[in-house]
């Protein structure tokens, strides 16, 4: 059965094409090679033994896109990775944001509409819940203004794809709300690999540790949680990847409620800055040269899943622990630094 995974290339859409083969889909590729590399090609085809179908091809251009479908009419399922995701760049660039996140979303489902089969699993965030009211946070949690055009494109792209299925019975949606994802796979053939000075956390302390980095800051220690600093479900991007194979599978059996269904993906499991750190250091053995800073702004205080809907309607729980994460992205870093 072929799957297109738009962004397949990416940090969480490489890990998914390595589970969607694992379960033996044929996978096509489409990324556009702005944040990631042909090199992850390679590393999926070194874990999985099979090279998945890639073209480059960048989604805001429309009739290539149209191109792309009219030879691949047999695509049983689409993942939609592929988008732009700094939150401080999109506030600076706020119409780069909405033409790459949300006009291709467009120009997707219009091409989607087309086919036999039309299902769609699209790639949002927590960040659409903002501060949430109650902990840990369920998919009935209200959605907060957004603080950045970033976040405003997953909450504006839930609403396009919901509306497209009020229309189309024909179309199936799930919308998957990511917490943190962070690690790598644990062959550290694939991995996470920002562009300049990360803006996420464990890049940042990964990169730190390596000597990239010379300090980590940690955004404020005076935040109402137990320890003073934020509360984030950091989950491992192995056990996601494997969430969006079962979302898939639920659409392909037609197992889904209705044609559009949302998930919220993480642990249940809060972690603050410094939980996260000390695991750092443990799995390690490295100290890391950190010091507290300043509130970074638009950061919420906590926020981690209420998983019991995943658990029970898809059936799905996480596997790996915060060490498991950490010791993966370890390995990774300290692999491509040795490159
Ligand atoms: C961020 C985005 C979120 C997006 C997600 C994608 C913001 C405000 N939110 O989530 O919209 O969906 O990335 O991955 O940018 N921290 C430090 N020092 C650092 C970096 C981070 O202390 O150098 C802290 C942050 O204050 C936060 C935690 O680490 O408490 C996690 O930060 P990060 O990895 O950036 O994720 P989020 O802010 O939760």
């Amino acid at each position: 059965m072929k799957i297109l995974v738009t962004g397949g290339l990416g940090f969480i859409g490489s890990h998914t094409v390595v589970e969607l083969q694992n379960e033996g889909f044929e996978v096509v590729i489409i990324d556009d090679l702005s944040n990631s590399s042909m090199d992850v090609l390679e590393g999926i085809t070194a874990i999985t033994g099979v090279k998945p179908h890639f073209e480059q091809l960048d989604l805001k251009d429309r009739s290539k896109v149209e191109d792309f479908f009219a030879t691949h009419k047999d695509i049983a399922g689409i993942i939609h990775f592929a988008a732009s995701k700094a939150v401080g760049e999109s506030v600076q660039n706020p119409l780069k944001y909405y033409e790459n996140n949300i006009n291709t979303l467009v120009y997707i489902l219009k091409e989607l509409g087309k086919l036999q089969q039309q299902n769609f699993i699209f790639s949002s965030s927590c960040t659409v819940y903002g501060q949430a009211d109650e902990l840990p946070i369920t998919e009935n949690a209200p959605v907060k203004p957004a603080e950045s055009p970033y976040g405003n494109t997953k909450q504006i792209g839930e609403e396009i794809i919901r509306d497209t299925c009020k229309v189309n019975p024909e179309l199936k949606g799930i919308a998957l709300r990511y917490f943190n994802p962070i690690g790598a796979h644990p062959t550290a053939e694939i991995g996470e690999l920002p562009k300049g000075v990360p803006q996420n956390l464990v890049p940042f302390i990964t990169q730190t540790a390596m000597g990239l980095r010379e300090q980590l800051s940690v955004f404020g220690d005076d935040y109402p949680t137990e320890d003073g600093t934020c509360v984030r479900d950091y989950i491992h991007v192995v056990d996601l990847a494997k969430a969006h194979v079962v979302a898939l599978q639920r659409l392909l059996q037609g197992k889904n409620k209705s044609n559009y269904e949302v998930f919220n993906l993480g642990t249940g499991k809060g972690s603050s800055v410094l939980e996260a750190i000390q695991s750092f250091e443990k799995v390690s053995g490295q100290q890391l040269n950190y010091k507290i800073a300043d509130r970074r702004a638009g950061d919420v205080i906590a926020a981690y899943a209420d998983t019991d809907k995943a658990n029970d309607v898809l059936g799905w729980r996480t596997e790996l622990t915060l060490d498991d994460a950490m010791a993966s992205a370890w390995k990774w870093e300290q692999k491509i630094r040795r490159k």
